[in-house]
C-alpha cells in the first residue's frame, strides 16, 4: 500500500529519495513521485508506474538536500500522474506526501474552493497541502499543528515549505511513521525497510504525535505542543535481505526459506525437559495462562487462516474454545468481550489497518491482546499487551508463504505449552515437540518434488477456476491454497470445507473445473475419499495432495503430489506447500507479476 520517505541531510536528495522508494516498492503501488528541495523552489517529479520511470526522467545534476518522496496505491481518484503524491498548495511553495484517508476531504475542499483554492488531483490528500497553506505563519510546525485537529480519519504525512529550508514536519494517525536518525541526516518513513541501508536508529513514532525534522536533530511533541520524550531503538532487519539471491522472484525465494524461517521461530522456545514450549513474550505467568477460558484469534487474509488452523488445534488438544474472527468484521461488530478469554491478533505486517483498530476496539472493551507479528517494532507489535515475534524475515512478495508457517509455528507453540498446563502429559508433550523436530526436513522433501508441481501446473494453468478441499485442521489450508492461486495468477479459485461439497459446491463440478484434494493419513482421510469419488462420478479432475504410497488416493486421483508422513496435526505445514508452489508455476506460466500482483498490496494500511 502507500508508502511515504522524507529525508533531510547533506546529499543528494533525489537518490536517497529514489532509494528509500525502491524498497517500499514490495508494499505494492501504481505509481510515485518524489519532491526536492531547490532553493526558493520545489522540483516536483511524478510519474505512474513503477519506480524505474521515475528514475529515468530525474536530471543528472544535484538539486537539493532535502525532500519527500511516495509510492501511492490509488483510493481517492485514478492511477494518473496528477493524482500521484506529493501535492502541493496553490503556490507551490507546501508539499505533502500522506498515507491513509481523509475521510471529511470533500467538506474541507469544497470550503478551500469557496475561498479560491485551485486544485489539480482528485485526491483526498491534496487538501492537506492546501489547508496548511491558508494558515502558514513562517512556522510550519505551527501550522501543521493547526491542520490536524481539521483532519477526520487516518494518517501517516510529511510537509515541507520552501520557506523553511530543511525542515520535514511528519504526523501519524493510524498509519506508521518512523524516524531514522543518520549522521547529521534524518528520515522519516512508513515503513523502517525504506532506511535500513542508512541508519538503524529509530524512533517509532506513535498515533497524534507530530515530529520536527532538521539535518542535526528532530524534536517530537503533540497538537497542543506539549515535548513528548522518545526512545532511540536499533532495529536488525537486514538490508541484503532485499536481494532475490539467485531466485526469479522473492516469492519462490520465500517459499524455500521455509525451512529456516521455521527453525528460526522454534530456537529457545520448545522446551525437551519439560516438554513444553515458552513464549516469553507473553508477559503471563502459567497461573495466568491456567486462568484462560477461551481464546480468539483475529487477523486478515493469510493470517486468518493461521489463526483458523490454530483454533482447530487449540480445541483439541487445550480443550477450551478457540474461534477466529476476521478483523475487518470484528471492528464494527460490538463485539462481546468476554472474562478469562486471551486475544491474540495475527499480521505479518504488524501495520494491517483492520487488524490494528481491531486491536485498538478489544482493548477500549478491556480485552487483554496478544500479538503474533513478523515485523519488529510494528505498530501492532508495540501496542499488544505481549506476544510472538515469528522471525521469518523479511516477507517481500505480496503473496504470504512463510509467513503462514511461521505464524503456524508461534501458534503451535503457545498450544503445547498451554496443552501442558492442563491435559497434556509429558510422554505427549515429547512426541509433539518430536514432530515438530522433524518439519524443517519434511518440508525441504517437499521443495525438492517442485519440478513435479510445475509439471502439474503445466497441465492445469489455462483452467478457468480451481476448487480447493480440505476438512478438519486442513480445512483452513484449502482456503489458503485458493488465496494464493487467486491472488497471484488472477485464476478465479475457492476452498471449502470437503463435507460442504453437497450442501452446493458440487453444482460447479464439470471437466473444466478441477480440484485440489487435502487428503492426508488422518481421521477423516476416508471420509475425503468419499468427496473425491463423488467429484470423479460427474467428470471433475482431481489434484491429490496425500501422504507418501497411498495407492487408494493415486487410484482415484488425475495427479498426485505426495507428502511424508507425520503426527495428523502438523500436515497443515506440509500440505501448503505444495499449494504455494501450484499457485506460483501458474501464475509465472500466465506471464503474471508474481511478486507484486495487480490490486495488490503487501500492507494493508487503510481499510
Ligand atoms: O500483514 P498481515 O498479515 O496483517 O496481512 C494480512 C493480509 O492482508 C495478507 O495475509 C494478505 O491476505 C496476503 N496478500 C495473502 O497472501
Amino acid at each position: 500500500m502507500c508508502g511515504i520517505f522524507g529525508y533531510c541531510g547533506g546529499k543528494k536528495a533525489s537518490e536517497i529519495l529514489i532509494e528509500g522508494l525502491k524498497r517500499l516498492e514490495y508494499r505494492g503501488y501504481d505509481s510515485s513521485g518524489i519532491c526536492v528541495g531547490n532553493g526558493s523552489k520545489f522540483s516536483v517529479y511524478k510519474r505512474v508506474g513503477k519506480i524505474k520511470v521515475l528514475a529515468d526522467t530525474l536530471p543528472e545534476k544535484p538539486f537539493g538536500h532535502n525532500g519527500i518522496a511516495h509510492t501511492r496505491w490509488a483510493t481517492h481518484g485514478g492511477v494518473t500522474e496528477a493524482n500521484a503524491h506529493p501535492h502541493t498548495d496553490c503556490n507551490e511553495k507546501i508539499a505533502i506526501v500522506h498515507n491513509g484517508i481523509i475521510e471529511n476531504y470533500q467538506q474541507l475542499k469544497d470550503k478551500l474552493l469557496v475561498k479560491g483554492h485551485k486544485f489539480k488531483s482528485e485526491t483526498d490528500s491534496e487538501v492537506i497541502a492546501h489547508l496548511i497553506e491558508e494558515v502558514f505563519n513562517g512556522d510550519l510546525t505551527k501550522a501543521v499543528k493547526q491542520v490536524l485537529p481539521m483532519l477526520k480519519g487516518t494518517y501517516g504525512l510529511i510537509a515541507m515549505h520552501v520557506d523553511c529550508p530543511d525542515v520535514l514536519v511528519g504526523a501519524r494517525n493510524g498509519s506508521p511513521l518512523i524516524l531514522g536518525i543518520g549522521n547529521n541526516e534524518m528520515f522519516l518513513a512508513s515503513d523502517v525497510n525504506a532506511m535500513v541501508a542508512y541508519t538503524k536508529q529509530v524512533v517509532y513514532l506513535n498515533d497524534k504525535e507530530i515530529v520536527t525534522v532538521t539535518p542535526d536533530g528532530f524534536t517530537t511533541s503533540d497538537v497542543q505542543d506539549n515535548a513528548i520524550h522518545k526512545d532511540i531503538t536499533m532495529v536488525e532487519t537486514d538490508g541484503e535481505s532485499f536481494d532475490k539471491q539467485g531466485y526469479n522472484h522473492f516469492m519462490m525465494k520465500e517459499i524455500a526459506e521455509q525451512t529456516e524461517a521455521i527453525k528460526r521461530g522454534m530456537v529457545g522456545r520448545l522446551n525437551v525437559d519439560e516438554a513444553t514450549g515458552h513464549l516469553g513474550g507473553l508477559n503471563m505467568d502459567n497461573a495466568q495462562l491456567l486462568d484462560v477460558e477461551r481464546i480468539v484469534l483475529v487477523a486478515a487474509g493469510t493470517s486468518y487462516y493461521a489463526g483458523m488452523t490454530a483454533s482447530y488445534l487449540i480445541e483439541n488438544l487445550v480443550r477450551i474454545p478457540a474461534r477466529v474472527e476476521l478483523a475487518s468484521e470484528l471492528r464494527y461488530k460490538n463485539i462481546i468481550v468476554e472474562k478469562n478469554t486471551l486475544y491474540f491478533v495475527i499480521s505479518q505486517s504488524g501495520e494491517t489497518a483492520d487488524t490494528l483498530f481491531a486491536l485498538r476496539e478489544l482493548q477500549r472493551k478491556g480485552a487483554h491482546v496478544l500479538g503474533i507479528c513478523n515485523a519488529v517494532g510494528s505498530t501492532i507489535a508495540r501496542e499488544t499487551d505481549g506476544g510472538v515475534y515469528i522471525h521469518s524475515g523479511p516477507e517481500i512478495a505480496v503473496a504470504s508463504t512463510k509467513a503462514f508457517t511461521s505464524q503456524l509455528t508461534a501458534l503451535y507453540i503457545f498450544t503445547l505449552l498451554m496443552a501442558r498446563i492442563r491435559h497434556l502429559s509429558f510422554e505427549q508433550g515429547k512426541e509433539f515437540i518430536n514432530a515438530f523436530n522433524e518439519l524443517p526436513a519434511l518440508i525441504e522433501e517437499i521443495l525438492s518434488a517442485d519440478d513435479k508441481i510445475e509439471q502439474i501446473a503445466d497441465k492445469y494453468y489455462k483452467s478457468q477456476s480451481f476448487m480447493f478441499l480440505g476438512r478438519g485442521i486442513n480445512y483452513p489450508v484449502a482456503m489458503e491454497g485458493a488465496l494464493k492461486l487467486k491472488e497471484i495468477s488472477y485464476i478465479h479459485a475457492e476452498g471449502f470445507g470437503a463435507g460442504e461439497l453437497k450442501h452446493g459446491p458440487i453444482a460447479l463440478i464439470n471437466e473444466q473445473t478441477p480440484s485440489f484434494f487435502l487428503v492426508p493419513d488422518d481421521a477423516l482421510r476416508d471420509k475425503n475419499i468419499s468427496n473425491m469419488k463423488e467429484v470423479k462420478a460427474r467428470g471433475g479432475k482431481i489434484i491429490a495432495v496425500c501422504t507418501n504410497g497411498d495407492d487408494e488416493v493415486k487410484e482415484i486421483a488425475d495427479d498426485v503430489i505426495e507428502v511424508p508422513k507425520i503426527m495428523p496435526c502438523f500436515y497443515p505445514f506440509l500440505l501448503v506447500v505444495p499449494l504455494q508452489l501450484f499457485a506460483y508455476h501458474c501464475a509465472v506460466k500466465l506471464g503474471r507479476d508474481v511478486d507484486q500482483p495487480r490490486n495488490l498490496a503487501k500492507s494493508v494500511t487503510v481499510e
